[in-house]
């Protein structure tokens, strides 16, 4: 099939001649009956969400306005981080922590895969901008797809169609985002409720700041805006550029004196980004205000502070665990609809439902694998990894300066992982470099949120480990570069969080959620200067008195453990940094070679 006879191809809305001339080509090589471009108005919201249901992909839900429940193929259910590669043109760009392939041996590889792909399907064009369209330079893209799932999401999650497409103007730069399903059909073929392939890749291609996805439906490999565009491909935008994007979610904290504190969090996936995001404090007096959960791009502004954006426009977050008991900010912007959930259980009366949600289970569900579920089934009833996809202004917690192109200068950064043992509820960075190697040492136990094994402790540097678009090792310099560069007064001060560690019994040391707010109160107190710390070999730590664990019910001896900094524990890190470290060459600065040595003598002494 040629251009010629594509319906759709030649009433483009647009003059962009690269964008018309790179759309001509990927429908010549992959071949849909018609191609559609996305305009983001109500009317075609409707129409793709109708034929979702047709094609038995979505089911209404009767329970929740404009929502819908999608459930994948058990298969395609999370990242998948062994399909996931960065093409640079040199192997060492890609460094120690990503897997590679020779840029033009992955396009011959991937152009076979895609010829004809989208046979039988539509071919989508997204045009789209992550963070604000009014921004000083917007940062386009355009992603070409074949699922409808993946247009409606986008819809949800970045701000999409005929506003970005107008202020792109006749050729403004975009990042190219190619995805298919890989599930062409035949004539007469009856298609299936969720296609996939079971050949995947994720590929992003740095130099050409390119995206090319194939074989996955699933959010974080599908909907290009999100992992690939504003975290791997910014990434290495920002390398360049001398800013900074970053897996952090961003809040707003106001103290009862009324004064107020930006602050961002990075933790790896399914560690706590979305919840502490919209934290109600159970401290009274304290606010929290959400400015987003997931990616903050960060630029100093013209007075010398770091200013932090969120790129996207909605929430894709982990449904279990989330309750009206431990997130009900979460609960209240699911409940006003316009969303997508994926891989959750159905209720008999259209609702959803998923563990966590409420104490009890309904005694009947519908399972994300479509079948019936009791209480006393053997699974449970939502998948792990399974998610909401919310628009974020339905957040009743929003902060209104959530969209300001120049972003909110931030005073803290929080790194944080779910580790059981070794690393204390908090703890604060001496200096930069000092939080420069927390982070690169950052450690976590694996979760759901990628496909492999969930438990297993692996290093997570700056929770980024999955979604560096380049060396890991220069990743690091970069941020010993950013300090260097800046006011040392006026950088945010650095933090170590864990949530996750347990008792003897293997319960949480900490009860989380709520209460973080009241670590949170502590990292202001000692941004103010008013909080009391020991310092330990690992950074300064509350004293028994300076965390305000009032009414909390935890005995003192529980604090402490919560708090505790064991040298015996710590001891057993330093061959796994030191291992950690040997990886890296001389890619990684010597100054985080100089902080282990400092840890060393501290942990000796
Ligand atoms: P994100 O993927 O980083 O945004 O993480 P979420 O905020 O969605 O949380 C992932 C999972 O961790 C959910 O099941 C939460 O219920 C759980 N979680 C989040 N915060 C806490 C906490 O403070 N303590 C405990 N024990 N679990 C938490
Ligand atoms: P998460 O986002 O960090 O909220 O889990 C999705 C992901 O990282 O895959
Ligand atoms: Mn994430
Ligand atoms: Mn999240």
């Amino acid at each position: 099939m040629t251009s010629v006879t594509t319906p759709g191809l030649d009433n483009a809305p647009t003059t962009h001649a690269k964008l018309l001339s790179w759309v001509q080509e990927v429908a010549e090589l992959t071949t849909p009956d018609r191609v559609v471009w996305v305009d983001g108005s109500d009317e075609e919201w409707t129409r793709l969400t109708e034929q979702l249901v047709a094609a038995g992909t979505f089911t209404r839900l009767a329970a929740k306005p404009n929502s819908f429940l999608a459930q994948s193929d058990p298969s395609d259910v999370a990242r998948v981080e062994d399909r996931t590669f960065i093409c640079s043109v040199d192997e060492a760009d890609a460094g120690p922590t990503n897997n590679w392939m020779d840029p033009a041996e992955m396009k011959s590889l991937m152009t076979e895969l895609y010829r004809g792909c989208m046979r039988g399907r539509t071919m989508y064009v997204i045009p789209f901008c992550m963070g604000p369209i009014e921004a000083e330079s917007p940062m386009f893209g355009v992603e070409l797809t074949d699922s409808e799932y993946v247009v409606v999401s986008m819809r949800v999650m970045a701000r999409v169609g005929t506003a970005a497409l107008e202020a792109m103007g006749t050729d403004r730069p975009f990042v190219p985002a190619l995805h298919s399903l890989g599930a062409p059909l035949d004539e007469g073929q009856q298609d299936v409720a969720w296609p996939c392939s079971t050949t995947k890749y994720i590929v992003q291609f740095p130099e050409e700041r390119t995206i090319w996805s194939y074989g996955s439906g699933y959010g974080g490999n599908a909907l290009l805006g999100k992992k690939c565009y504003s975290l791997r491909i910014a990434s290495v935008m920002a390398r360049d550029e001398g800013w900074l994007a970053e897996h952090m979610l961003i809040l707003k904290l106001t103290s009862p004196q009324q004064k107020t504190h930006y602050i961002a969090a990075a933790f790896p996936s399914a560690c706590g980004k979305t919840n502490l995001a919209m934290l109600e404090p159970t401290i009274p007096g304290w606010k929290v205000e959400t400015l987003g959960d997931d990616i903050a791009w960060m630029r100093f502004g013209e007075d010398g502070r770091l200013y932090a954006l969120n790129p996207e426009f909605g929430l894709f977050g982990v449904a279990p665990g989330t309750g009206w008991d431990t997130n009900p900010n979460a609960m209240r912007t699911i409940e006003a609809g316009n969303s997508v959930f994926t891989n959750v259980a159905l209720t008999d009366d259209g609702d959803v439902w998923w563990e966590g949600m409420t104490d009890d289970a309904p005694a009947h569900l519908t399972d994300w694998k479509g079948r019936d579920w009791t209480p006393d089934s053997a699974e449970p009833s939502s998948h792990p990894n399974s998610r909401f996809c919310t628009p974020i202004t339905q957040c009743p917690i929003l902060a209104p300066e959530w969209d300001d192109p120049k972003g909110v200068p931030i005073s803290a950064i929080l790194f944080g992982g779910r580790r059981k043992t070794t690393i204390p509820l908090v703890s604060e960075a001496r200096d930069w470099n000092h939080g420069v190697f927390m982070g690169a040492t950052l450690s976590s136990e694996t979760t759901a949120a990628a496909t492999g094994a969930v438990g297993v402790i692996r290093r997570d540097p700056f929770a980024m480990l999955p979604f560096i678009g380049y060396n890991a090792g220069d990743y690091v310099s970069h941020w010993v570069e950013t300090g260097k560069g800046a006011d040392a007064a006026k950088l945010p001060k650095i933090f170590y969080v864990n949530w996750f560690r347990r008792d003897a019994d293997g319960g949480f040391l900490w009860p989380g959620f709520g209460e973080n707010s009241r670590v949170l109160k502590w990292v202001v107190e000692r941004l103010e200067g008013t909080a009391a710390a020991v310092e330990t070999p690992v950074g300064h730590v509350p004293t028994p008195g300076s965390l305000d664990v009032s009414g909390l019910g935890m005995t003192v001896e529980q604090v402490e453990s919560a708090l505790a900094v064991d040298k015996d524990e710590w001891r057993q890190e330093i061959p796994q940094i030191t291992e950690w470290f040997e990886k890296f060459g001389d890619k990684l600065p010597g100054t985080m070679w100089d902080e282990l040595e400092i840890l060393k003598s501290r942990l000796d002494g």
